[in-house]
């Protein structure tokens, strides 16, 4: 059991809040005052701390830099209008940042060290939630093998730490995609289902040739046939093909979004027909041909609901419906708006107050 009382706090000497422009926030660019620190060493956690925001001494030898040892989560508080702090099923992320934890060889996490970290700094830096239309507060906890140690084997000693950014939206336009049909992000038995900061790194190259091409992002393919649709650069993908909502079914390759989980939840309430199964490029390109994909988007904490508005495929783009037509789409990015800023019934339990 953590001892809560034990997380020391050292306040920031001057706010840098008001030179945050909360009209007009980038993404990922500006972070909140004050950071969580807790370290894992000699097979327990200790020194749970908050400090200002700001580089921190760390040894050039660690597994953290070196080979990868590095898991990352993702998830985002609001204000409701009582002006409450409210976070998005924060206890999904702690689990799936765990699932990570066992595939990387890094220790698990308590609940404690999660929740009583993230409420400590929300509770220092809860002037920084945004409450503007489509802004949020982005909160990354992640955690990195901290041996000093050059030599490769799991690391004994980590470092578990949140950060949080007031942020608008990851993508200001609806996202352009092309379907990857050379590079992999993952395979089977690797890590794809985890956060591993790797998975990001290796994704870097292919993404940066498709927007070198004009797109916004890949939509990955399986790694052995490229035949099967997995999942985007930044979120997973789902699609309304006729009447049906479709997204590639959860195995190694592919992240198991809170979000993703959330739009399939809702679309099951309002009585819409759901499939979780594989969908292969040829079913989607021929669906984008004959006009029977009505709606695409990617479903991610920093990409909330984000329309597809083009698919290249074969050196051929496929236009979607306009966004406007998107019935689906449209109604469940207001849902879960509405939802994780308090504004209507949470009838899933997905909020904890903060
Ligand atoms: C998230 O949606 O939280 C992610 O981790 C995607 C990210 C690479 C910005």
């Amino acid at each position: 059991m953590v001892d809560t009382q034990k997380i020391s706090i050292e306040r920031i000497a001057n706010s840098r809040i008001g030179e945050v422009d909360f009209e007009n926030i980038p993404f990922g660019r500006i972070c909140s005052d004050h950071m969580y620190v807790a370290d894992f060493k000699n097979g327990e956690w200790t020194d749970q701390r908050i400090i200002p925001y700001g580089p921190m001494p760390l040894s050039p030898s660690i597994p953290g830099i070196h080979y990868g040892q590095s898991i990352f989560e993702g998830l985002k508080g609001y204000k409701d209008p009582s002006d409450r702090a409210l976070v998005f099923r924060p206890a999904d992320n702690w689990k799936r940042m765990n699932k990570s934890a066992d595939r990387m060889c890094m220790p698990q996490i308590p609940r404690e060290i999660f929740m009583d970290g993230l409420q400590a700094l929300i509770n220092l830096d809860r002037k920084w939630i945004p409450k503007t239309e489509g802004s949020s507060l982005y909160i990354r906890p992640f955690m990195f093998g901290t041996d000093e140690y050059v030599g490769i084997r799991p690391s004994d000693s980590h470092r578990f730490m949140i950060i949080t950014c007031p942020v608008g939206a990851y993508y200001s336009t609806p996202v352009k995609v092309k379907i990857e049909q050379k590079y992999t992000r993952a395979i089977e038995g690797g890590t794809g289902y985890a956060k591993a900061g790797g998975n990001y790194g290796g994704s870097l190259y292919p993404a940066k040739l498709a927007q070198d091409s004009g797109y916004h992002q890949v939509i990955w393919t399986d790694g052995k046939t490229h035949e099967f649709i997995e999942e985007s650069g930044t979120m997973n993908v789902m699609f309304v093909i006729n009447d049906t909502l479709i997204t590639p079914e959860l195995g190694d390759t592919i992240l198991n979004g809170i979000t993703r989980d959330s739009v399939l939840q809702l679309a099951r309430k309002w009585g819409m027909k759901t499939e979780e199964r594989k969908l292969t490029v040829k079913e989607l390109v021929e669906g984008l041909k004959k006009g029977s994909v009505k709606e695409a988007f990617g479903a991610g904490t920093a990409a909330t609901i984000a329309h597809i508005e083009l698919i290249g495929y074969d050196d051929e783009d496929y236009y979607l419906p306009s966004i406007t037509e998107r019935k689906f789409s449209n109604r469940v990015y207001k849902e879960l708006d509405a939802i994780k800023r308090g504004l209507t019934e949470d009838s899933f339990g997905w909020i904890q107050k903060f």
